[in-house]
């Protein structure tokens, strides 16, 4: 009865179906070591017994905010284990907008069983500083997507936090980190950031291709089985996903990829993430496909001829060489009775509708060989369709 359901669980594609969700903290990060390090060196005060630190990282959407700074305060843990007790409250401010429910996270990852109903805000700042003193616990406070507090309810609260250890002998029981977007700055701005010291913002970049790359990659080797994906996939799946530089989308992409391929699996499929598998993920993306072939509409009949031989091989492969482009092409225009141009303008061509984000290229080794050289792929269109449309313009544009 419920055999659609088989495919639940069989682990053909997906081992270990965890490892792709976003909210998966992996055991290292990768590529971001310079920041990890700038991180670090602003918590240096750390292993002293009064030192206390604080920290402000913006960066936007994707760019590995949120999961630097936890994997940074549990590998900090992890270092300082047995000479300093570490404790760390990572509050998402999205979801706890107003400082007074801030207050009661941080005092419930602390302490789960406080009891918080009816109390003010000065009790329950007061019980914090009270179980810190008697714990002897340095506290990481870490304010995710902060802007929403701010917006909601000030920065009353970042100032009771930040004075917390006033009114006793002991020092340096609280550490903060703010986090959040870059464009929301304006509210971090003025009073907060000159607080928390210009010189401990960490503004931190999205990523470029290379860099979703080495995640996407990292995700495909803990979640996937072995040998169900390929190098070239993986660059297509980051490809797709460099316009927005965000890593969510990256590993997003391949997720989806790689359940539509689990989801394909019988006793004759290849168990192997495929191109199909890719290009079905744009069908899911919101973009308006339709209008965007017409992207194509206002080619030369000849750049027309160029792309219409990429397409043909990209339906089925994730890029192609030069050296098959022009292979491809002089086919092309056999079947539509034209005379191939020379290679330096068929470069030309390639160029031209590279520029306007047709295809991509980049320079990478021969497959298997020896040398580099420029391989084309098409990360934003489905070829297939782009085909069509090429083979039912082209007649008429080439009798022009
Ligand atoms: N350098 C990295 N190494 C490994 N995974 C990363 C890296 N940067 C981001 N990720 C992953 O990408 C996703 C988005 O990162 P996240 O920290 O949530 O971004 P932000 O908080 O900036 O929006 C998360 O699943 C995260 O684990
Ligand atoms: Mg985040």
């Amino acid at each position: 009865m419920a055999d659609y359901l088989d495919r639940i669980g069989a682990g053909f594609i997906i081992a270990h179906p965890e490892f792709l969700d976003y909210d998966h903290v992996p055991e290292e990060l990768v590529g971001r070591e310079d920041i990890q390090s700038e991180l670090a060196s602003k918590f240096s005060a750390l292993a002293s017994p009064q030192g206390a630190a604080r920290a402000v990282i913006t960066g936007p959407v994707g760019s590995g905010k949120t999961v630097l700074a936890k994997t940074f305060c549990r590998d900090l843990q992890r270092h300082l284990s047995g000479k300093r007790e570490l404790k760390v409250a990572h509050i998402n401010c999205r979801n706890a907008s107003t400082s007074m429910r801030v207050a009661q996270r941080i005092l419930h990852q602390f302490d789960p069983g406080h009891p918080d109903r009816g109390l003010s805000m000065g009790e329950l700042l007061l019980s914090l500083r009270k179980m810190l003193r008697r714990t002897s616990t340095h506290l990481i406070i870490v304010l995710d997507e902060v802007d929403h507090m701010l917006r909601r309810s000030g920065d009353e609260l970042l100032y009771q936090l930040l004075r917390i250890d006033e009114d006793q002998e002991g020092t340096g029981s609280v550490s903060i980190i703010l986090i959040s977007q870059e464009q929301v700055l304006d509210v971090l701005e003025t009073a907060v950031l000159s607080k928390f010291g210009q010189s401990n913002h960490l503004r931190i970049p999205s990523y470029d291709v290379n860099g979703l790359e080495a995640i996407i990659r990292q995700r495909a080797k803990a979640a996937l089985v072995a040998g169900t994906w390929t190098d070239g996939i993986l660059r297509l799946l980051a490809e797709k996903a460099a316009p927005g530089g965000d890593a969510r989308r990256g590993i997003e992409f391949l997720a989806s990829a790689a359940e539509r391929c689990e989801f394909r699996q019988d006793e004759h499929s290849i168990k192997e993430i495929s191109i199909d598998d890719i290009n079905a993920l744009n069908d899911t993306l919101a973009v308006d496909t339709i209008t965007k072939l017409e992207i194509v509409d206002d080619l030369s009949g000849q750049e027309m001829l160029a792309l219409l031989a990429m397409c043909r091989r990209l339906k089925t492969e994730e890029s192609m060489t030069m050296g098959d482009v022009e292979k491809l092409y002089t086919v092309v225009c056999e079947e539509y009775e034209q005379r191939p141009k020379s290679h330096t303008t068929l470069w030309k061509y390639i160029k031209a509708i590279e520029v306007q984000g047709v295809i991509e290229s980049r320079v990478a080794t021969v497959p298997g060989g020896r040398g580099r050289t420029t391989h084309m792929s098409m990360p934003h269109f489905l070829p297939a369709d782009l085909a069509s449309r090429l083979e039912l313009l082209l007649p008429k544009r080439l009798r022009r």
